[in-house]
C-alpha cells in the first residue's frame, strides 16, 4: 500500500463494512431473541387455554375424559402445538395426535428449551405444571428459522454491496482529501530555480493543508530572495569587471603600436590581449547565463527555412574543420520552416561543432543530419572523438565541465554546453548527448518543436 489514497480507502472500507457487520450481528441475535420468546409465549397462552378447558376438576379426572375434553382444543391448533401431558411417574394421561404416539423430551431443570425431535424438527418446548401433571406444550421453531435464514441472506447481500459502495465512497472521499496535497506536489515539481516566482494556490481556510502551502510559499518567498540576490551579484559583477578590462586592452593596443618596444616585448603583449579576450569572451558568457537564469535574455522567434540556416552554417563549418585537417558533412529531409533565433541557433550549432573537432582526430569526419518532421526538427552531430561515458554525457552540461586531457585547452571555459542547454530550452528544445561507446565519438541531439509556441 504505497499510496496514502489507498490505504485511506482501505480504512474506510474496512471501518465501515466491520460496523456493518457488528451491527448486523447484533441485530440477529436480538431479533432470534425476540422470536423465540414469543414462541414461548405462545405455548404459554396455549397451556392456559387447555388449563381453562380441563376445568378445576382436572386431578380427579380419568385420561379418557380429559381426551375428550381438550382433544378438540388441540386438534384445532394441530399444524402449530404439540401437547404431551403426562402425570407423576411419566403415565401419560394426554398426547396430540401429531405426535403419533412419540414423547417430547423432557429436559430435567429447563422450563423453556429448543431441542430436535425426529419427525418434527427443531420445536421450541414449554413445560408447565398443573398439578400432579407436566404439561410439556411444544411449537415448531420452523418459522423462526426461516426467518433468520431470510435475515443472514439479506445481511450477506447487504454487507457485500457495502463492501463495494465504501470502496467506491471511501475511493472518492481519499480523491476529495488528497486534492490539495495534489496541487501542493504539481506545484512543487514546477517550482525550479528558472520560474521561482510561481506559488502554491492557498485555499482561504486555515486547516493544516493550507498551512502547508502557506509554510512552503514563505520558504519560496526567501529562495526567490537570495536567487535574484545571486543573480545580480554575478550580473553586477561581470558588468564592473568589463569596464577596467576594456581599459587595459585600450593601453596595450597603444603600447603595441608604439615603436620604441621589442619584438620580445610587443609578442608579450599579443599573449595578453589574446588571454584579456578570453577572460571577456568568459565575463560575457557568465553574464549571459545569469540573465537567461532571471529569465532576462528574450529570444527573436522567427520562421526560417532549416535548410537555409545549415547552408550558410556549413559553409563556416567545412572552412573550420579543413583549417582543422577534418571533413565535415551536413544533410537535410524534410520540408517547412521552424520558429527560432537563427543567431542563437548558430551560436549553438558553433558551440556544438568546435566543441566536436576539438576531440577529433585528424582526417576524420564530423557530420551533421537534420530532419524535419512531425512538428520536430531534430539535428544531430556525430564525431569521430573518443566519445564519453553515459555519465558525462550529462555532466558536460554543467557548468565549468571540461573533460579528458584538453582541458588544458586554454581556449574552452566550460560553459558553452550550459549556454547552448540554456538557448535551446528558451525554444522549448532539448539538447543531450549519447555515446555508443567509449571510443566509438559522441552524437549531440538537438530537437526543437517547429512553433515554440
Ligand atoms: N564531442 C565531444 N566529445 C567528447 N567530449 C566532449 C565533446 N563535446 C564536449 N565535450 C566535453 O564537454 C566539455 C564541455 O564542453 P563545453 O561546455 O562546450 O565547454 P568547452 O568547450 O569550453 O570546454 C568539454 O570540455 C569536453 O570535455
Ligand atoms: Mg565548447
Amino acid at each position: 500500500m504505497k499510496s496514502i489514497g489507498s490505504r485511506i480507502t482501505l480504512w474506510y472500507a474496512i471501518t465501515l463494512t466491520a460496523t456493518l457487520a457488528c451491527l448486523f450481528i447484533a441485530g440477529h441475535y436480538l431479533l432470534e431473541r425476540y422470536l423465540v420468546k414469543q414462541l414461548d409465549e405462545l405455548t404459554e397462552t396455549q397451556f392456559k387455554h387447555l388449563a381453562a378447558t380441563l376445568g378445576r376438576d382436572y386431578a380427579s379426572l380419568t385420561p379418557q375424559v380429559i381426551d375428550e375434553r381438550i382433544r378438540e382444543a388441540t386438534e384445532s391448533a394441530s399444524s402449530m402445538f404439540y401437547v404431551d401431558m403426562h402425570g407423576p411417574m411419566t403415565n401419560r394421561f394426554f398426547k396430540s395426535h401429531n405426535l403419533h404416539g412419540m414423547a417430547i423430551p423432557d429436559l430435567i431443570g429447563e422450563k423453556t428449551y429448543s431441542i430436535t425431535v425426529e419427525g418434527l424438527g427443531e420445536v421450541r418446548v414449554g413445560e408447565y405444571s398443573l398439578q400432579p401433571f407436566d404439561v410439556l406444550i411444544a411449537t415448531p421453531m420452523a418459522p423462526v428459522l426461516d426467518l433468520m435464514g431470510g435475515y443472514r441472506r439479506v445481511f450477506f447481500g447487504l454487507l457485500g454491496t457495502a463492501l463495494v459502495l465504501s470502496v467506491v465512497i471511501g475511493y472518492g472521499l481519499s480523491e476529495l482529501i488528497l486534492k490539495p496535497v495534489r496541487v501542493i506536489q504539481a506545484t512543487a515539481l514546477r517550482i525550479r530555480s528558472d520560474n521561482l516566482a510561481e506559488r502554491i494556490p492557498v485555499a482561504d481556510v486555515q486547516d493544516e493543508l493550507s498551512q502547508l502551502a502557506r509554510f512552503l510559499n514563505q520558504m519560496f518567498d526567501r529562495l526567490e530572495r537570495s536567487f535574484s540576490e545571486i543573480r545580480h551579484f554575478a550580473a553586477e559583477a561581470s558588468h564592473e569587471l568589463k569596464t577596467p578590462l576594456s581599459l587595459v586592452r585600450l593601453h596595450m593596443e597603444r603600447l603595441l603600436v608604439d615603436d620604441g618596444l621589442s619584438a620580445v616585448q610587443k609578442e608579450s603583449i599579443v599573449v595578453q590581449l589574446e588571454e584579456i579576450g578570453r577572460v571577456n569572451r568568459i565575463i560575457d558568457e557568465l553574464l549571459f547565463l545569469s540573465r537567461a537564469d532571471a529569465g532576462a535574455v528574450l529570444v527573436d522567434l522567427k520562421p526560417q527555412r532549416p535548410e537555409q540556416l545549415l547552408g550558410a552554417f556549413a559553409q563556416d563549418a567545412a572552412a573550420l574543420a579543413e583549417h582543422d585537417g577534418k571533413r565535415f558533412e551536413w544533410s537535410h529531409h524534410g520540408d517547412g520552416s521552424v520558429d527560432i533565433d537563427a543567431k542563437r541557433i548558430r551560436q549553438v550549432l558553433l558551440n556544438v561543432l568546435t566543441n566536436a573537432l576539438k576531440v577529433s582526430p585528424r582526417g576524420s569526419l564530423v557530420s551533421l543530419a537534420s530532419t524535419l518532421a512531425d512538428g520536430l526538427w531534430r539535428i544531430s552531430l556525430v564525431d569521430e572523438g573518443p566519445g564519453l561515458s553515459a555519465e558525462d554525457c550529462e555532466r558536460i552540461f554543467d557548468r565549468f565541465v571540461r573533460l579528458g586531457a584538453e582541458s588544458s585547452d586554454p581556449r574552452g571555459s566550460g560553459l558553452g554546453l550550459p549556454i547552448s542547454r540554456s538557448i535551446v530550452t528558451m525554444h522549448k528544445g532539448r539538447i543531450w548527448a549519447t555515446s555508443r561507446d567509449v571510443g566509438r565519438g559522441l552524437r549531440v541531439v538537438i530537437e526543437i518543436p517547429t512553433s515554440a509556441g
